[in-house]
């Protein structure tokens, strides 16, 4: 069925009351499951290739958490200082600690210059600069000033200009389920046809079938306790992907931010330091001079929060934190380039950044692991595709660049989109027969979780997974510490094993049971990440064993881990990174 096909009883369904649900043709083309930077340029794509397609997101499209990114997005356009995509491949290669796969970073940076023209074109207002022309920062670990922004709310602006554009095809037939929280995947004769949801404004379980379907539900941050990531940050496509037999990459590699605020969390965005801001230590001594003498501050965020947590550790950090100190950068740049920043930090850590410096420490903040897919989002699961944080395609490998990310979204949201839209419209339409099985199944599950009267309440696992995540598999990770949590972790899911205690029973807004239903999410997902953490005996972007294995080790560990799901727990397997030209060396900064 192609686009503009009139949906019987609501064309434009942006919150379909319930018996309307059942009235509409709930199948589609391609369907994306949420909206997001990913989710929803994935979604106009396929629109615009002809397809039917349909959004189901937990939440509504601008609330999603790519509005909460501020720095920027990365692509060599040149308009500062000299550039290129090779150089950006490069930059990424090496920031990945050559983890990452070299052809997918290559398509990444070759391609990012036209998208983000065309997110100019669609209404993006980008910062300039005296000729005009679109401004670039310089990043961490960037060979050249890349980095596109919109002062320090870029996630915010792509994500109104994405929304408008959503809007536009919405009037064409492109139906948006908000606040559908997408917790199955349906799979029929070895194809994913589709999802199962819950209904959060009226409650019910629906089910809703693609030809094809794309992951972007983004990341899992909410693992651990400080976070930059938004409460619905809690892994649900990747769980639901691993829950489906379907590999898990690098899962080991959670980044953390150098600069989240003391003690909220909240990002305060690289931008700070490439706009010149330096971080002190409580001696007042910029200490990045003694970890990373070139790059300073800008050095890659894996090293900076290393060497941050190092200074803490030794006592000389402040109440936990180091001090970043924007003083110098003079209230005119600070108030044109970093408004944002400012403000956050005088709601959320009563601090001036004009008058004195910000207390911030490392805090997870992406993680580079996630459904394994090829260059076009395509996963081992036919009709199954993924992008944006869920996905590992990998352009990241241990660690990201900085900006890397939003323009990931964009890049590898289109082409998924894309290539899903030819690959429904080139078959025949998703078969149906298994939804209404999986339908009533998935019913019935979450009438059982519902019943549940005895035990212990959802939120103190998951407080203690947060905080035992911290403690044990944070930016140092020791042999005796990730043991204790791979205990930890079989001992939470024993109790929520057991059975949690839902106490709201009803259907409107029922934040308990889609908690309750993430955190199962949280702790499969935990399980991943420690046991590929315990297994890679080495030291590698993100993933740093300072006591045992402090080095990186290309002859054994050049390879991506591999997770499946098997009789309920993980299973791990290796593959190699896919090379182009760049030969591993020694990083320094
Ligand atoms: O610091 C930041 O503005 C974050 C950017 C990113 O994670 O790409």
């Amino acid at each position: 069925m192609g686009r503009g096909t009139a949906v019987a009883g609501c064309p434009v369904a942006r919150r379909p009351a319930s018996d309307r649900f059942q009235a509409m043709d709930v199948s589609f083309d391609v369907l994306v499951v949420g909206a997001g930077c990913a989710g929803m340029r994935a979604a106009i794509e396929a629109h615009d290739a002809g397809a039917r397609v349909a959004v189901v997101s937990k939440l509504h499209p601008t609330r999603s958490h790519s509005g909460a990114a501020e720095g920027g997005i990365n692509a060599a356009l040149g308009n500062k200082a000299e550039d290129s995509p090779e150089t950006h491949a490069f930059d990424t290669v090496k920031g990945s600690d050559y983890l990452g796969d070299q052809d997918a970073i290559e398509i990444f940076t070759r391609e990012a210059p036209g998208d983000i023209y065309q997110l100019e074109g669609w209404g993006c207002v980008f910062s300039r600069n005296a000729e005009g022309k679109l401004d670039q920062r310089p990043f961490g670990a960037a060979g050249s000033p890349r980095t596109v922004y919109s002062a320090d709310i870029t996630g915010h602006v792509l994500i109104q200009v994405l929304y408008e554009q959503l809007q536009r095809r919405m009037s064409e037939g492109l139906v948006v389920f908000e606040e559908y929280f997408a917790f199955r995947l349906v799979e029929d004769g070895g194809r994913c046809t589709g999802v199962i949801c819950w209904d959060l404004l009226h409650g019910g379980v629906k089910a809703v079938t693609g030809s094809a379907t794309i992951l972007a539900t983004g990341g899992a941050g909410r693992l651990f306790r400080a976070t930059t990531n938004a409460y619905a940050c809690t892994g649900d496509g990747m769980a639901m992907a691993l829950r489906a037999g379907l590999p898990l990459k690098d899962m080991e590699f959670m980044q953390f931010h150098p600069t989240t605020m003391y003690p909220s969390g909240i990002l305060i965005t690289e931008g700070c330091r490439g706009e010149g801001g330096y971080l002190l230590n409580k001696d007042g001594e910029r200490f990045m001079k003694r970890y990373a003498p070139n790059a300073l501050e800008l050095a890659s965020r894996d090293v900076v929060s290393r060497s941050e947590t190092t200074e803490i550790e030794a006592g000389r950090g402040v109440n936990g934190s180091v001090m970043l100190d924007l003083r110098h950068l003079g209230p005119e740049k600070i108030l044109n380039k970093l408004p944002g920043s400012r403000e956050l930090a005088m709601t959320y850590a009563g601090v001036d950044p004009i008058f004195a410096p910000i207390p911030v420490r490392p805090g997870a903040h992406y993680h580079m692991g996630g459904v394994e897919t090829d260059e076009w989002g395509l996963t081992p699961l036919e009709g199954l595709y993924a992008a944006g944080e869920v996905a590992c395609v990998s352009v990241h490998g241990a660690n990201r660049l900085g900006g890397n990310s939003l323009m990931e979204t964009i890049t590898f949201g289109r082409r998924a989109g894309r290539h899903a839209a030819e690959y429904a419209l080139g078959r025949t339409a998703a078969a149906n027969g298994r939804a209404e099985t999986a339908r009533a199944d998935a019913e019935a599950w979450v009438d059982g979780l519902l019943a549940v009267e005895q035990g212990e309440r959802p939120w103190q696992i998951r407080d203690e997974l947060g905080q035992s995540m911290l403690e044990n598999f944070g930016v140092f990770r020791y042999p005796d510490k990730m043991d204790r949590q791979v205990g930890i972790i079989d001992e939470l899911r024993h109790r929520y094993g057991r059975g949690v205690v839902i106490e709201d029973k009803g259907t409107v807004f029922n934040s308990d049971l889609t908690q309750a239903i993430e955190l199962g999410y949280l702790l499969d997902l935990a399980a991943c990440m420690l046991q590929a953490g315990v297994v890679r005996k080495e030291s590698r972007g993100a993933h740093s064993r300072p006591s045992d294995f402090p080095e990186r080790d290309d002859e054994n560990f050049m390879k991506h881990s591999i997770t499946t799901w098997v009789d309920g727990a993980p299973q791990l397997s290796y593959r190699e990174v896919r090379m182009t030209k760049w030969e591993p060396m020694v990083r320094s900064y």
